[in-house]
């Protein structure tokens, strides 16, 4: 059997976007059959809230989804991440600044930003909802839900 695909999903604190993005890339995966084809995780560029779960907005907007994030726990990006995971998505420009600086230096998985697979949202950047209200978490939902599928799309050569 082929080699799993190693998806990682990257935002700042790693409680809010990327694992938002970790569960409804999980669920489009599986929800096509693709589970053995992939391995999927998420971290963050910070160190604030390691081993924490997501907050708790985003359980809950995930949840209004069917997804649930409540057993994922956050961890920071290492530089062998680049090596290990062959697609490396960061939600917006100081992310991708930040991932840039350590590719720059170790090499590995050139870190891209996740909406550039969602051409038609009219944005390139998750907008952080950490200090906004609920609205802010399913605008996160909704931006992530397309980027999901053209990514799933452009990593299966096919039309989702
Ligand atoms: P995330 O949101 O990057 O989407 O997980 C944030 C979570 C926490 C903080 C900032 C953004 N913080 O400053 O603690």
């Amino acid at each position: 059997m082929d080699k799993p695909t190693r998806v990682l999903f990257v935002c700042l604190g790693n409680i809010c976007r990327s694992p938002t993005a970790e569960g409804i890339f999980r669920a489009l995966v599986s929800r096509r059959g693709l589970k053995h084809q992939f391995e999927i995780d998420s971290c963050g560029v910070g160190d604030w809230h390691i081993g924490r779960a997501p907050d708790n907005r985003a359980i809950m907007a995930a949840r209004r989804h069917d997804i649930d994030l409540s057993g994922l726990r956050a961890r920071q990006i290492v530089p062998e991440d680049l090596q290990n995971f062959d697609r490396v998505l960061v939600m917006d420009s100081q992310n991708l600044s930040d991932v840039m600086d350590l590719w720059r230096v170790h090499g590995g998985t050139r870190p891209e930003l996740f909406l550039d697979y969602a051409p038609s949202a009219g944005v390139r950047e998750v907008p952080d909802p950490y200090y906004g209200g609920d609205d802010g978490f399913e605008r996160v939902i909704e931006l992530i839900y397309e980027a999901s599928q053209g990514l799933l799309a452009d990593l299966t050569g096919t039309k989702v």
